[in-house]
């Protein structure tokens, strides 16, 4: 399921990390590339360990902290550091699948990937759109700058070639207390469910019912 989380940063934290990432030092994007998708990554990247990712990366963790839809959603139970890639012209990142499990940087600890996150920064360029396969066959995600796609990290994903301009984002993986992407969306579903029948009937005794439900289903699928 591709879940697009519109306007996740607001204006002045967009401006922000657009002008650090102006003057920023980047470096080739197969630093970081497994063995496989190094062969076919054509990108660049902030450093992992820079202060750069580092202090931008926290702006945009504060940005996922307010979204009601990322929480619902992602249910996270652990977000990698944000990391930020460009793509100049003629840039792309060939079919490929993230890493399973990928170690937190400075922590003894990983993170399983369950969800993989692209969150767009500009949108005046031509070309470069995620390309996601999932069993309908590829979509295309292409947001405005600020907005965020939330996808499967299960599935094979791809970046097309740039053919104007240049393409920045943020992304990063997301380890969910509900691994099972199945589960994770009977719980998304229930839950948008339950919000629309709260606005239209909060003190229906069933939304208190519904909302247990919730609650246990979450109890038996979630890990902490
Ligand atoms: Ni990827």
């Amino acid at each position: 399921m591709l879940i697009p989380i519109p306007e996740v940063l607001t204006k002045t934290e967009l401006e922000t990390i657009q002008s650090r990432l102006a003057g920023a030092a980047w470096e080739d994007g197969r630093a970081t590339a497994g063995h496989q998708s190094a062969r076919v990554k054509h990108n660049l990247q902030l450093s992992e360990t820079g202060v750069d990712a580092r202090e931008l990366g926290e702006i945009v963790l504060k940005a996922l902290g307010r979204s009601a839809l990322f929480m619902t959603a992602a249910l996270p139970r652990a977000v990698f550091p944000p990391l930020f890639n460009k793509y100049e012209q003629g840039m792309s990142f060939g079919a490929h699948v993230d890493n399973a499990i990928r170690p937190l940087p400075g922590s003894p600890r990983s993170i399983r990937t369950d969800l993989s996150a692209t969150l767009f920064l500009n949108d005046d360029y031509d070309g470069g759109e995620l390309l996601i396969d999932d069993a309908a066959g590829s979509r295309a995600a292409k947001l405005p700058a600020g907005s965020m796609i939330l996808y499967p990290a299960t599935t094979l994903h791809r970046v097309a070639p740039v053919t104007r301009g240049q393409r920045v984002a943020a992304f990063f993986w997301v380890q969910s207390m509900v691994k099972d992407e199945g589960e994770r969306r009977l719980l998304f579903d229930l839950d948008r469910a339950i919000v629309e029948l709260g606005r239209g009937a909060p003190d229906h005794p069933a939304v208190a019912r519904l909302t247990n439900v919730y609650h246990n289903l979450v109890r038996k699928w979630g890990e902490v």
